[in-house]
This record gives C-alpha cells, sequence and structure tokens, in this order.
C-alpha cells in the first residue's frame, strides 16, 4: 500500500435483507373497523394491504432483516461497525433499538444509534454510513429501517390508519477502493413543518399523561393534503439533485426506488423526472407506508424481481415528518444472484446467533454477579475502615 492515505473509498451494498410480519390486513378488513372502502383506498393511494405485527416488534423485526443482509454479504458479525436503526416506532424511548440489535446479532465490536427522521430515516441512514466508510472511518455499517406504526395509529381514525404498515428492511454497506456504490448524498429538512405530521405527546415536551391519552395525542397526526404537496415537489427536487451531485445524466437513471407512501405520489414524481414505468420501482400496494423501512423493502424486493444489476444506477428518495427528505445515488456493483445457502452454512449461522444469545446472557447474569460481589466488597471495606476509625 502507498503512502497516500487519500486514495479513494467507496461504499458498495454487500448484503440486503427484508422481514415483513405473515398477518395480512386488507382493505376490506379495515373497512370493517372505520368508514372507508377498499376503492377509497386503492384509488387515492394504490394500497390493497398491509402487514400488521403480531408477535413482532421493530427490534425483532430489524434483526430478521440484518441477519438476512449478513448472510448475503456473508460477514462475520464481529466485523460490523456500526449499526443504526432508522425508525420512529422505536422500541423503547431508550435503550437504542439499534444496541438490542446489535447485542441479538452478536456484533460486539460495533456501536449502534437510532436514527429519528421518519420516512427519509433510511436514506439519511445510507448518507451517513456512505460517509464514514468514504473517508475511511469505518469499514462495515449495518443500515436497518424497522418499524411497527400499527401501535402508533389511531384505529379510528382513517385519514390515517388507512396508509401505515409494519416490516423491517436492511443493508450492509462495505468499504472498497473500487469505484461505485454510493455516489451522492442530498439531505434535507423544513422544521418549520413538523406539525404536519407529528406524534403529539410522549416525548418530554407532552410527557404521557391521562390527558394525553385520553386527547389520542399520542398516536400520528397528519395533514396529508399538505404532506401530499410537499412530497410531489421534494421527490422531483431530491431526485435531480442527487443525481447532478454523482454527475449521473438524468437519461442514465435505470431505477428509482421512492418511499412507498402513495402511488400518485409517485406517479407524479415519474412523469416530473420523464421516467417510464419500467424505471420506477412500486410494492406499496402489498405492505402500505412502511415509513423507514419502506425503501429497503423495497430495494429487497426490486433485487428479487430482478430489476437491479451492476452497472446500474439506481436513486433512493425517500420524505416524511420534520419535514425530512433525502435522496442518495448509486452505482450498483454487487452480483445479485444470491448464493445458495447450504445446510451447513445455514446451520453454522444459526449456531452463532444461538451462541451471541447465550453469550449476552452470560453478560447479563455476569453483570449481576459482579454488581453483587462489588456491594459485599465494599460494604466489608466501608466496615472495616469504619471500624478502623472508631478504634
Ligand atoms: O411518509 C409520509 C406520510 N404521509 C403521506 O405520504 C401522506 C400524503 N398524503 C396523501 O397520501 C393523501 O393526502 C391522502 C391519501 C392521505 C388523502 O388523500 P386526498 O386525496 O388528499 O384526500 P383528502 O384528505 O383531500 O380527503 C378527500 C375526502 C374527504 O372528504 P370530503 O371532505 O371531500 O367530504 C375525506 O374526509 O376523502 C375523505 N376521506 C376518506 N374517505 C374514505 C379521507 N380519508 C378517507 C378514507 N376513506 N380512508
Amino acid at each position: 500500500m502507498s503512502a497516500n492515505n487519500h486514495h479513494a473509498r467507496y461504499a458498495h451494498i454487500v448484503g440486503w435483507g427484508k422481514y415483513v410480519p405473515p398477518n395480512v390486513m386488507t382493505n376490506e378488513e379495515l373497512a370493517k373497523k372505520v368508514d372507508t372502502s377498499d376503492a377509497w383506498i386503492r384509488e387515492r393511494t394504490g394500497i390493497r394491504e398491509r402487514r400488521i405485527a403480531t408477535k413482532e416488534t421493530t427490534a425483532s423485526m430489524a434483526l430478521y432483516a440484518a441477519q438476512e443482509a449478513i448472510e448475503v454479504a456473508d460477514v462475520d458479525p464481529n466485523d460490523i461497525d456500526l449499526v443504526i436503526v432508522a425508525t420512529s416506532s422505536p422500541e423503547f424511548i431508550f435503550p437504542a433499538t439499534a444496541s438490542i440489535v446489535q447485542d441479538q446479532l452478536g456484533a460486539c465490536n460495533a456501536g449502534a444509534f437510532d436514527l429519528s427522521a421518519a420516512c427519509s430515516g433510511f436514506v439519511y441512514g445510507i448518507g451517513l454510513a456512505a460517509g464514514m466508510i468514504r473517508s475511511g472511518i469505518h469499514n462495515n455499517v449495518l443500515v436497518i429501517g424497522s418499524e411497527t406504526f400499527s401501535k402508533l395509529l389511531n384505529w379510528k381514525d382513517r385519514a390515517t390508519c388507512i396508509l401505515f404498515g409494519d416490516g423491517a428492511g436492511a443493508v450492509l454497506l462495505q468499504g472498497s477502493d473500487e469505484y461505485g456504490g454510493i455516489l451522492s448524498s442530498v439531505l434535507g429538512s423544513d422544521g418549520s413543518g413538523g406539525e404536519l405530521l407529528e406524534i403529539p405527546a410522549g416525548g418530554s415536551k407532552n410527557p404521557t399523561s391521562i390527558e394525553t391519552v385520553m386527547a389520542n395525542m399520542h398516536f400520528v397526526k397528519m395533514n396529508g393534503r399538505e404532506v401530499y404537496r410537499f412530497a410531489t415537489r421534494i421527490m422531483v427536487d431530491a431526485t435531480k439533485e442527487a443525481l447532478e451531485k454523482a454527475n449521473i445524466p438524468a437519461e442514465e437513471l435505470d431505477l428509482l426506488i421512492p418511499h412507498q407512501a402513495n402511488t400518485r405520489i409517485i406517479d407524479y414524481a415519474a412523469k416530473a423526472l420523464n421516467l417510464p414505468p419500467s424505471k420506477v420501482f412500486v410494492n406499496l400496494e402489498k405492505y402500505g407506508n412502511t415509513s423507514a423501512a419502506s425503501i429497503p423493502i423495497a430495494l429487497v424486493e426490486a433485487i428479487e424481481d430482478k430489476r437491479v444489476n451492476p452497472g446500474d444506477h439506481l436513486v433512493f428518495v425517500g420524505f416524511g415528518a420534520g419535514l425530512s427528505w433525502g435522496a442518495c445515488a448509486l452505482e450498483w456493483t454487487e452480483p445479485t444472484i444470491r448464493r445458495a445457502t447450504t445446510p451447513q452454512r445455514a446451520a453454522q449461522s444459526k449456531l452463532r446467533y444461538q451462541w451471541s444469545h447465550v453469550k449476552s446472557l452470560g453478560h447479563r447474569v455476569l453483570r449481576r454477579v459482579d454488581a453483587g460481589v462489588s456491594r459485599t466488597l465494599d460494604r466489608i471495606e466501608g466496615k472495616k475502615n469504619g471500624n478502623g476509625h472508631e478504634e
């Protein structure tokens, strides 16, 4: 290696995975709960059904998606430097959902934190991870989008409960000297539109109280029309900016993977960008809006549908609460034909995760024993010192 440490590093997506709960809720089922209809929902949003978590949580879905991404990348969890979970429906206010995932993956050498940028969170995470990799600070960064919005919805509010669904998607980004991977990042925020999409209570401004609960302030509240107006404008602008920053001519964009919120928003953006349907990936009819998880889930399905190939130029573009938005342009480099998992490798992975689980339990027990022993020692020392003074 030369003494020149300014050589370019690139951040490539080398692994990908998704998890969606098997429990399906169709529009017809929703129409039994609130005053709506399958026809209205399909016409105004494009959504036919969504997945709703039953036993799953934001952390468990993130874990499944991450495990799949790690398998595809064939990377040892010990070599992961950072775990980012983009979510607005975290397991807790703290600890971070990312720390739970880091522990369960056995990613013992990784830092972990949650990223709160609503539906733009995954794209924010990609921008951050790519920056760290390109600067040489980190080499393997896991970016996960995971959400259980079903727990944050007012199932009596037809303006919001029809839109969202649960799920998770993950990618593993890895550094390489080879050109490609994430080539640009556009991140934006306009906090003046914060109240257009919010959960008003449960934070430090309006801590949970009987009053906040009675007023349904712990549920998602949205001004749909205003968010719609913002979304259509920003999808177009952010996509153009990401392409420009990456020096990719607009006609060389092969696939746009937009945040899956509403087909009308996506169709509007596609038209304004002059993109035929073959260059835009849409799967929201099956999942609704899964917030930070929507782009990674869509990416995995685009790969499965063979719509992503080495050499392709892609753009991820997201928007949401904040208001926030983000886009990144990339050149895809990784072969997308998955290596068949041998039973031996599957068994190895299973064993590795079981072992991480046992180690984690071991750490918890050790921490308790350590605390108990330290307390006892302190007491003995204290007595000794006390006695010493008295004598
Ligand atoms: O990740 C970012 C998350 N947010 C978004 O992406 C949301 C962006 N906004 C949208 O997607 C759309 O604004 C919605 C799908 C939420 C709503 O569509 P719209 O075409 O903007 O409808 P609207 O809010 O203007 O409502 C039209 C009518 C109203 O009735 P009136 O006042 O015209 O009599 C609503 O009360 O539709 C009514 N309506 C419904 N009817 C049946 C609203 N929700 C429903 C419903 N079923 N679920």
